[in-house]
């Protein structure tokens, strides 16, 4: 057995979650190694990311496959080989299915931008923003089947000032997610060990 714990991140677009994941491992913060990147959309920045730091990475286009249980499949096969201990959604942006929530049940957790059960699904700023409220903020659940609607495990508020733009919002729970997801990985690792 591999004594840190293996990862997989599963994202969708940027990536600035995976680079804060990967920052807290190279200083010692995360006590972890990103097994795997698996990314739902070719030619995502994510990917060359993860390349830059030669990490294995499993590209697919859900196009190519007849269901969701056959992509998966392909995913679950391609974290065996890898012996992936915890999946880590950092932006991926699509519900998963039985195939992968029954082999990692209790093992796979999702970070959003807003303090759930509020705003769950897309545009979770632009839902904050629309309806006016002072405080939104970062939440981190375990996956269910649902949207956005597993136990939660941490949570942290960000104040939406007078007059914030879209961009600035971000920005702002940008940097607490930054700073939160590696955090709460690493301790829910140490509770496990
Ligand atoms: C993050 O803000 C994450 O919370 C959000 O996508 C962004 C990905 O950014 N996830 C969701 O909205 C999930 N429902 P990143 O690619 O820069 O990490």
């Amino acid at each position: 057995m591999k004594d840190k714990a293996q990862l997989a991140v599963f994202a969708s677009g940027t990536g600035s979650n995976y680079d804060a994941i990967d920052r807290a491992i190279k200083q010692g913060e995360l006590d972890a190694e990103v097994a795997i990147l698996v990314c739902d959309r070719p030619g995502a920045q994510v990917i060359e990311k993860a390349e830059q730091n030669k990490v294995a990475t499993f590209v697919f286009n859900p196009k190519d496959y007849q269901t969701k249980t056959d992509f998966e499949a392909e995913i679950a096969k391609q974290l065996r080989e890898v012996k992936v201990d915890w999946i880590v959604l950092a932006g991926y942006m699509r519900l998963v299915g039985p195939t992968l929530l029954s082999a990692y049940q209790g093992k796979m957790i999702n970070i959003h931008p807003s303090l759930l059960p509020a705003f769950p699904g897309l545009d979770a700023i632009g839902q904050a923003l629309q309806a006016g409220v002072k405080v939104s903020g970062v939440t981190i659940h375990y996956v269910d089947q649902g949207m956005d609607t597993g136990k939660i495990i941490a949570q942290q508020p960000v104040k939406i000032e007078e007059d914030m733009t879209r961009e600035g919002l971000q920005c702002k729970l940008q940097e607490v997610e930054h700073m939160l997801y590696p955090k709460t990985i690493q301790q829910l690792i140490k509770e496990g060990e």
